[in-house]
């Protein structure tokens, strides 16, 4: 496990932004690519693969389990295992500060009859694990030693997997897809029940790589998600569409900074994944989504951002699921609306790399902004004018906390500090040079 020196900055406010940019793949749909490439009979050719430490992990584990992924005349490869064809690795995996790598891999490995170690940093090594674990148990997995919820674990799959029908306590899409992979090894069909829809990436890209999978409307309005066990996956060639969650602080700094007008090509827009989107146009921003089209068997457009003024919203909880990622992010603008917004039924927000709800509250509270946390609802009051900034936040090893903070920091009146970027190249490494070839500026705190 590395431990990273971390990189305080600043940002400071700057001039209009503008240009038409990319940002990198779906962080997603990137881990999926790799782990499904891995259980795939045949190459698996991946174009536009997130090339950040979260994923890098990921290529890590599935070559150290015998699926060797790298990257071979600008595209990566993964040469699959089949279903079920792992085979032990000769040490501990570390998924560093990723919780989609490890709880996936998880659900990977319940199907596979030899122990595996699993760690993490220090972030990781504080989330549950047992959202993922209990049902995997009930499954046939098994948790040597101590166990426990949190890493370092070490699991031992079965070849003889048990079905399985669970109704999801908490609306997870990584746990969703933690037992919809484990079913893919078992005898029979497993099914995950939904309240709450949330992404469906991994139906999508299964059903590409030719499992069957069946999402069906109960009578009670929730979803039932099926996968036929004993599955046979097909290499395929996979196109990973740009990260709708890392485009958002580009499109955030667009409407704040005055002036601006930013494009932002091929994001992906699945409706799981586009509640900010939503939410901003709600607030009054100027953001569209231009040139829709399918890729891969996802939507993508280009999103066009234009400075805006801001009034506050309630965001209902049944949102969540679709911006678990942008609330940071949504909240920092928050601050330049007018009147309160209210964010409702963020409880997840506590489990994220960081405490992401009271992080997100002291960062915006150091920079003069009022904060409320109410349960789990978030009301920020918004200035309608300037904000003042000046402050330093503690970004608590969470990438998300560091670029929602620095995005606020180029339209408050005086610089934002954040304590730490060095944890920006775990899901965007580009985030800084991207936003400085638009015109923002950052500098070397500390
Ligand atoms: C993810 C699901 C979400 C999200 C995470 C990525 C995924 O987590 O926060 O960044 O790829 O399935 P939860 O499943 O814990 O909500």
């Amino acid at each position: 496990m590395s431990i990273v020196k971390p990189i305080p900055k600043f940002s400071r406010p700057a001039g209009p932004l503008h240009g038409t940019v990319t940002v990198p793949g779906d962080k997603s749909i990137s881990h999926r690519a790799l782990l499904f490439g891995a259980l795939a009979t045949g190459t698996t050719r991946i174009h536009g693969l997130l090339e950040a430490e979260d994923v890098v992990n990921t290529a890590k584990s599935v070559t150290a389990l015998g699926a060797p992924a790298a990257k071979v005349d600008g595209h990566w490869q993964v040469k699959g295992r089949g279903v079920g064809g792992l085979s032990k690795p000769a040490g501990p995996l570390d998924f560093g500060n990723s919780g989609t790598g490890v709880r996936l891999m998880m659900g990977v490995l319940a199907g596979h009859d030899f122990p595996v170690e699993m760690i993490g940093d220090a972030s990781l090594s504080r989330r549950p694990m047992g959202r993922v674990l209990n049902p995997l148990k009930e499954m046939g997995l098994d948790v040597l030693g101590e166990g426990g919820d949190k890493l370092p674990l070490t699991v031992r799959g079965s070849a003889n997997l048990l079905p399985f029908e669970y109704e999801l306590p908490v609306p997870s899409a990584q746990v969703k897809s933690a037992i919809l992979l484990a079913g893919l090894h078992a005898a029979g069909e497993t099914t995950v029940i939904e309240k709450e829809a949330t992404r469906d990436h991994t139906e999508r890209m299964l059903r590409f790589f030719g499992a069957e999978v069946a999402a069906k409307p109960d009578s009670d309005g929730r979803t039932r998600i099926t996968v036929t066990g004993n599955a046979t996956l097909q290499g395929r060639e996979v196109r990973v569409p740009a990260d709708p969650s890392s485009a958002a602080f580009l499109v955030a700094a667009a409407v704040i900074v005055p002036g601006s007008d930013v494009t932002i090509e091929g994001v992906l827009v699945n409706p799981t994944r586009t509640g900010f989107y939503d939410t901003l146009r709600e607030m009054g921003a100027d953001v569209t989504l231009e040139n829709q089209r399918d890729e891969g068997g996802e939507p993508v457009a280009d999103i066009r951002a234009r400075h805006s003024k801001l009034k506050g919203v309630t965001v209902p909880p049944e949102r969540a699921p679709s911006m678990i990622d942008e609330y940071p992010m949504l909240a920092c603008l928050a601050a330049f609306a007018t009147g309160e917004t209210v964010m409702q039924g963020l409880a997840e927000l506590r489990v994220k790399e960081s405490d992401r709800l009271a992080a997100t509250a002291a960062g915006l509270e150091a920079n003069g902004v009022k904060t409320l946390i109410e349960g789990d609802t978030l009301i920020v009051t918004g200035t309608g004018g300037p904000v003042a900034g000046g402050g330093t936040v503690e970004t608590h090893m969470d990438h998300r906390i560091a670029m929602a903070f620095l995005t606020m920091g180029l339209a408050t009146e005086m610089p934002v500090t954040v304590d730490d970027t060095a944890i920006i190249a775990t899901s965007f490494p580009e985030f800084i040079g991207l936003m400085e070839s638009l015109g923002a500026e950052f500098g070397d705190a500390g």
